[in-house]
């Protein structure tokens, strides 16, 4: 891997955990928290949404991720949803995967398909091509209406209407936590500390034998703007994952879809 690589990596990555913190604050003070417990923060995967419209599928977004040494590594389904996603992985294990999902549009409403396509028409192809893209954030006009209509039907839509082009969550690899070394005392940890976190499918998704723990915060709600007004409505969470190691003896780097299903629901408005 060569020095650019690397610095063109960690620049994207630092200008995503900016722009991440910013919407997300909850996600600084839990970092802050383990770090001033002892703890060296590492980075399992950043997750990005989109919507399977031509320009910005979710191979359109993995671009800037090939480029660098990223390889696809994996797909999952999620029908009940109607989400599709893929997950890359850089040969230098210490980056974090890109775990990339988009929303299967011709699956949803001809309601639905019209306020979106309408969005999307806003963006044009160059600024697609921007490197500073992936943190953009929101790039189209959009009104309360048109969010809570598209909410009713797919809360993960409206997340993506809502708030555009940025990491929806980071992830913490609790494989390098040396004190908070299970998802167990993880969770515990936050819960002591007040920190609201997604029961939906238990506290704790996947097992060991599926070689992967997950668990995450429920999104804290920040007040956005529309062009006709402002409502209050969940913006990022922050994941925490433990590996397990494959029959090879190597870690596990995949997903596990059932387990990625519930963990959406953590930017749910309910
Ligand atoms: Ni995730």
């Amino acid at each position: 891997m060569s020095q650019e690589t690397t610095s063109n990596l960690s620049l994207l990555f630092e200008k995503m955990w900016e722009d991440y913190c910013q919407i997300s604050p909850q996600a600084k003070r839990i970092f802050n928290l383990f770090s001033t417990n002892g703890e060296v923060v590492l980075n399992d995967h950043i997750a990005l949404r989109t919507f399977n419209i031509s320009g910005i599928r979710i191979d359109d977004l993995a671009k800037v991720f090939e480029t660098e040494g990223y390889r696809p590594s994996g797909e999952y389904h999620f029908p009940q949803k109607k989400l599709y996603a893929k997950h890359w992985q850089h040969e230098n294990e210490q980056l974090p995967k890109i775990f990339i999902s988009e929303f299967k549009l011709e699956e949803g409403s001809t309601e639905l398909q019209r306020i979106v396509t309408k969005l999307v028409k806003e963006l044009t192809p160059e600024s697609v091509k921007q490197p500073h893209f992936l943190y953009s954030g929101r790039p189209w006009k959009i009104t309360t209406q048109e969010y809570l209509k598209l909410a009713e039907e797919s809360e993960y839509a409206s997340w993506m209407a809502a708030f555009g082009f940025r990491p929806n969550h980071f992830t913490i690899n609790v494989n390098a936590f040396k004190k908070f070394n299970s998802i167990e005392k993880v969770n515990e940890f936050l819960q002591k500390n007040g920190f609201k976190l997604n029961m939906s499918g238990g506290l704790i998704k996947g097992t060991p034998e599926e070689m992967l723990e997950q668990s995450s915060t429920m999104a804290e709600k920040i007040k956005v703007s529309f062009v006709d007004g402002v409502l209050e409505i969940p913006s990022c969470y922050y994941e925490f994952a433990k590996r397990y190691p494959q029959k090879d003896g190597k870690l596990y780097h995949g997903f596990i879809a059932q387990s990625a299903d519930k963990i959406f629901e953590s930017t749910n408005r309910y």
